[in-house]
């Protein structure tokens, strides 16, 4: 057992409600499997929320939320840490799924997890109304465990360890690193912004023309990352496109949400990714 797993596994016999935490944009892919797999195992229910939801395309999300929901022991919800209404439903929800835990003899007990960036300080910070942790853009700030009241019933404990995403398959890193869940040095961003402009080329072309401007025919990744290069002056100083810059542009923009509410996957487009993954397998 790993450091990460085994230090969850015990956390997890000290809680009532696991509040997995993922990026509504890429529900599946920011999960870490390892979550559901021990709350399983210990018998704990999970709320699982779906946050930057103000990010997310509303449909894809609710779809989401129709799978989620129909897992045993789970309750899924849409949620924008950055929206104190929303983060002000969780205590409530969390407690339905716990409703033997009450007062200050058996306090609800809550444990936050998920992959590092998907939100849990902000959401942390927004649910105790301070600062309690270092909430930054850049993967894996959050690094130790800590275990807080919520009120004079309710303690809430944050993620023990760092919790990395289980990267199976290219697309889901792919997604992750667009969506800056893994670290910048991690991956080349021009492939990354490659793959994400694909990804949006067949499911938000309208959004790529808004913002771009660009001639849409025959366009794939590189070429759109080309376009975006011409139309923002990415030019390099001794002539010829910019690709790393107009990553740069492009990413930046995706990440900000300045080209509109995205998902990556949805259950559907996820089922099919996996399905060609199974299928390239058995023809090896
Ligand atoms: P973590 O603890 O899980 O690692 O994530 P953290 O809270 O540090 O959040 C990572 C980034 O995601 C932060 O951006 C944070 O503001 C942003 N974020 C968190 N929840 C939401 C949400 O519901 N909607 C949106 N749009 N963004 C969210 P940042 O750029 O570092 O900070 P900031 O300048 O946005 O404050």
């Amino acid at each position: 057992m790993n450091s990460a797993r085994r230090t969850f596994a015990k956390a997890l016999a000290a809680v009532d409600v696991v509040i997995e935490v993922t990026d509504a944009r890429l529900p599946e892919a920011s999960s870490n499997p390892m979550i559901e797999e021990l709350r399983r195992f210990r018998n704990r229910p999970c709320l699982k929320l779906l946050n930057k939801a103000d990010l997310a395309d509303p449909d894809a999300t609710r779809a989401w939320m129709a799978y989620y929901n129909a897992r045993l022991g789970v309750l899924a919800v849409a949620i924008s840490a950055k929206h104190p209404a929303d983060v002000g439903r969780i205590p409530a929800l969390a407690q339905q799924l716990a409703p033997h835990r009450s007062g200050a003899e058996k306090p609800l007990r809550m444990i936050f997890a998920g992959i590092p960036n998907v939100g849990k300080s902000t959401l942390m910070n927004a649910l105790l109304k301070r600062r309690v942790a270092k909430v930054g853009d850049e993967p894996a700030v959050t690094k130790s465990q800590q275990t807080l009241d919520l009120g004079p019933d309710m303690t809430l404990t944050d993620t023990p360890g760092l919790m990395w995403p289980k990267i199976e398959h290219d697309a889901d890193g792919f997604m992750l690193a667009a969506s800056h869940a893994i670290g910048r040095n991690a991956v080349i961003d021009e492939e990354v912004a490659m793959n994400l402009g694909t990804i949006l080329l067949a499911r938000y072309p309208a959004f790529i023309k808004a913002r771009y401007g660009v001639d849409m025919v025959g366009l794939d990744g590189e070429g759109l990352l080309e376009q975006v290069a011409r139309k923002r002056g990415c030019m390099r100083k001794g002539g010829g496109l910019d690709l790393e810059k107009a990553a740069n542009v492009f990413l930046t923009d995706y990440r900000a949400g300045a080209l509109g509410r995205i998902s990556l996957e949805t259950p559907e487009s996820r089922q099919r990714m996996l399905a060609a993954v199974a299928l390239e397998g058995a023809s090896l």
